[in-house]
């Protein structure tokens, strides 16, 4: 008999870790098990500053949607959303823009399982189980279609997951795709781990986590993420380390952002 909580779906491998679980753990959520926690403690002994940087990478989550709600954007694609914690996407939208629409799409079924439970009885936010690899399946989805009017500009966003897509998968492919599926003024946010200021603790926390986790995680450098911007305009301040993205306040902002592992940025498409 499984002693594994009634949230857990069937032929999850908890023994195993997990990157929505151990994203979930630094972020103090409690969707995680012993080899996630396990994972996660011995990656922040590499690189303390870790849960910082998850913390700080949601708080850009939530700057950024409300720009894009300021600039008038109501329908919101995000892939690789994560399992659900404080200040997801859809409260962020639909708060600052009644009626928002909102598809979330994640590869793990837990997150997708959570997504769905709190996504109940909101009839402008849904969750698909998809793969960020198969583009046209995410954009062709009945859920998709019938939230998202793609004549009109969409905010997409790409947080944190393009690191888990090999380049031998073509991400630069898979997001131009999805940039040709959206319409003129349509905005990307994204953030992507980088090895461009510690290469070396870059390179010692993708063995780390590689060694243990079922997606590797591929670290890109400074011109490698730009690229996924191509035919977009970069928003002000472009692409920066995750507390340098329109600050709320200057006290947000800590002496060396750059310990803060990942750059961030917003594009508009022309
Ligand atoms: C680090 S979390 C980021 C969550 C959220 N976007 C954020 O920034 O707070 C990465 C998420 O991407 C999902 N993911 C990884 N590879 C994926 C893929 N190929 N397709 C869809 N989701 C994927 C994971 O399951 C996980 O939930």
């Amino acid at each position: 008999m499984s002693n594994l909580p009634d949230w857990v779906p069937p032929q999850i491998d908890t023994k195993r870790a997990n990157v929505a679980r151990v994203y979930d753990y630094w972020l103090g959520g409690s969707h995680n098990f012993l080899a996630d926690q396990d994972l996660a403690r011995a990656i922040t002994a590499v690189e303390p500053n870790i849960r910082a940087a998850v913390r700080a990478n949601r708080a850009f989550v939530g700057r950024a949607v409300r720009y894009l709600a300021a600039a008038g954007i109501t329908q919101f694609l995000d892939i690789g959303s994560g399992i659900p914690t404080e200040g997801n996407v859809h409260e962020i939208a639909q708060q600052a823009s009644p009626g928002a629409r909102v598809v979330y799409a994640d590869i793990d079924p837990i997150a997708v399982a959570h997504s769905r439970a709190i996504l109940a009885g909101n009839p402008d936010a849904a969750i698909v189980q998809a793969d960020l690899c198969l583009p046209d399946q995410i954009l062709a989805h009945e859920t998709t279609r019938r939230l998202i009017d793609f004549g009109r500009p969409v905010g997409l966003l790409l947080v944190m997951v393009l690191h888990f897509v090999a380049d031998a998968e073509e991400p630069w492919r898979i997001v131009a795709r999805l940039r040709d599926a959206l319409a003129p003024g349509s905005f990307l946010v994204l953030g992507h781990a980088t090895n461009e200021s510690r290469p070396q603790v870059a390179q010692a926390a993708e063995t780390v986590y590689n060694r243990s986790v079922t997606t590797d995680g591929h670290v890109r450098s400074r011109a490698e993420i730009q690229r996924f911007f191509d035919g977009f305009d970069m928003v002000d301040p472009g692409l920066v380390y995750i507390p340098l993205w329109r600050p709320d306040s200057a006290a947000d902002v800590p002496s060396d952002p750059s310990k803060l592992w990942a750059l961030v940025g917003v594009g508009r498409k022309a």
